[in-house]
């Protein structure tokens, strides 16, 4: 079978890559791919934003199955062109999507339906919100509505970093439209967790935990990232714990979006604010994979992921068994100097051979492309180390190991991925 995949970062070359191990899968193609990703697959020089080409090129080429890596294409609608045309995708339709999307749609729905997350209020009048946040005091949560690269989220410790917020989405309106709505909520404290899960609208299967580290430097300091490293299984999420994330949050969002009309088909990601008694929040969902959680996660995925987007799409996942490797894996994301904001490209990079010789470890790339056939970096991450072992600590020291031997001018990774996990 053939298949094509959307998107050209870490994530996408993880999907690549595990679908390179598929027993049904004879070529994979990329849209737009990266450096890594052109090893294993052959990437295609269509618009990523252009759906219409993309069909085009489906069906051209006779191609099985789409697997969309990012948010904003489902965001987009991709998904409902492509089954009004009969061509199998995987991933949830636009209007599913906006449980992403839209923060509004996607706290409404759960606030209607008793799916625990932190108490909020939605405003597009300034003063109205100012007003709020002025009575309800920090520490408090502002975020502007719609997709934002992750940017739309403020956590205000102080009345001014709330204002400056409220601010920079409504008067200045850094984030366009995606800024026209504006959710305060409350602060949770605790210790977050990704849980993610593949779904055929009708059944969900959880896959192993994991838990993303978002700020730049070590110690959680600095700025949001995309993420800068993630690691597999995250301890918080206990099995007991798995079995409440399952009852309380992911089947009753699937049954809620169904009874609004809405069949999920995809991948539903939760993020997850777990409190000191083991009480799970939802902080907001993703329609998708995360990025970097998927490089750990599909490393230790023992079934073959082109017979679980088969079983999505032909609904039928209930009858596959999904099955894990017991290892552990750690994944070191390696970014460009200046990330998350403007950064440097276009350095070249040594050693990701050598890094991949040493045992369990496998480089993913994110931000690379060839120069005069040189890889060099293009991207603000760029690319992602990850380790399999025994555990948390071999994994990790693996990782950090192969890490050592990657070198670019303004290198950047963080020193203490995984240590949380090592720490409990
Ligand atoms: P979101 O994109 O909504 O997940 O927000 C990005 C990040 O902001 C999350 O991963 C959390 O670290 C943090 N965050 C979001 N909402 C809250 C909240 N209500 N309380 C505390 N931290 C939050
Ligand atoms: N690593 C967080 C995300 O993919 O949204």
């Amino acid at each position: 079978m053939k298949v094509l995949v959307i998107g050209g970062g870490g994530r996408e070359h993880a999907i690549v890559w595990k679908l390179s191990q598929s027993r049904h899968v004879d070529k994979i193609y990329c849209c737009p791919g990266n450096a890594g990703i052109a090893g294993i697959a052959e990437c295609i020089d269509v618009r990523q934003d252009d759906f219409q080409a993309l069909l085009d090129f489906v069906k051209y080429e006779w191609i099985d199955m789409t697997i969309v890596g990012p948010e904003d294409p489902l965001s987009k609608g991709i998904v409902d062109l492509f089954e009004k045309e009969g061509r199998p995708i995987l991933g949830p339709t636009k209007a599913a999507a906006q449980l992403e999307s839209s923060k509004v749609f996607s706290k409404d729905l759960m606030r209607s339906n008793g799916i625990p997350t932190a108490d909020y209020k939605v405003f597009t009048s300034y003063l109205h919100a100012e007003e709020y946040v002025k009575m309800k005091g920090t520490p408090i949560v502002i975020k502007a509505d719609g997709l934002a690269a992750g940017k739309g989220v403020f956590i205000a410790s102080t009345m001014s970093e709330a204002m400056d917020a409220l601010r920079v989405i409504m008067k200045e309106r850094a984030f366009g439209a995606a800024g026209d709505r504006v959710l305060i909520e409350d602060c949770l404290q605790g210790e977050e967790a990704s849980f993610m899960a593949f779904t055929d609208g009708k059944s969900i299967v959880p896959m192993v935990s994991s838990q993303d580290h978002k700020r730049i430097f070590d110690g959680d300091k600095g700025l949001n990232t995309g993420g800068m490293g993630a690691y597999s299984p995250a301890p918080v999420v206990t099995p007991e714990l798995e079995k409440v994330v399952m009852e309380k949050v992911m089947k009753p969002t699937i049954r809620a979006l169904k009874s609004e009309g809405i069949t999920y088909k995809g991948i539903l990601y939760a993020g997850l604010m777990i409190d000191s008694n083991g009480t799970p929040n939802v902080l907001e969902f993703n329609c998708r994979l995360g990025d970097p959680e998927t490089q750990p996660v599909l490393s230790r995925l023992d079934t073959d992921l082109m017979e679980i987007a088969l079983a999505i799409s032909q609904e039928r996942l209930a009858d596959i068994a999904v099955e894990w490797k017991k290892e552990a894996s750690v994944c070191i994301v390696a970014s460009s100097e200046g990330y998350p904001g403007a950064y440097r490209k276009g350095d070249v990079i040594t050693g990701i051979e050598e890094a991949n010789n040493v045992d369990g470890v496998h480089v993913f790339h994110a931000g690379t492309a060839f120069r005069d056939g040189q890889v060099v970096t293009s991207g603000g991450r760029v690319l992602g180390v990850t380790a399999i072992g025994d555990d948390i600590a071999t994994a990790r020291q693996r990782a950090y190991e192969a890490a050592e031997r990657i070198h670019f001018d303004g290198m950047h990774y963080r020193r203490d991925i995984a240590s949380r996990a090592l720490n409990r």
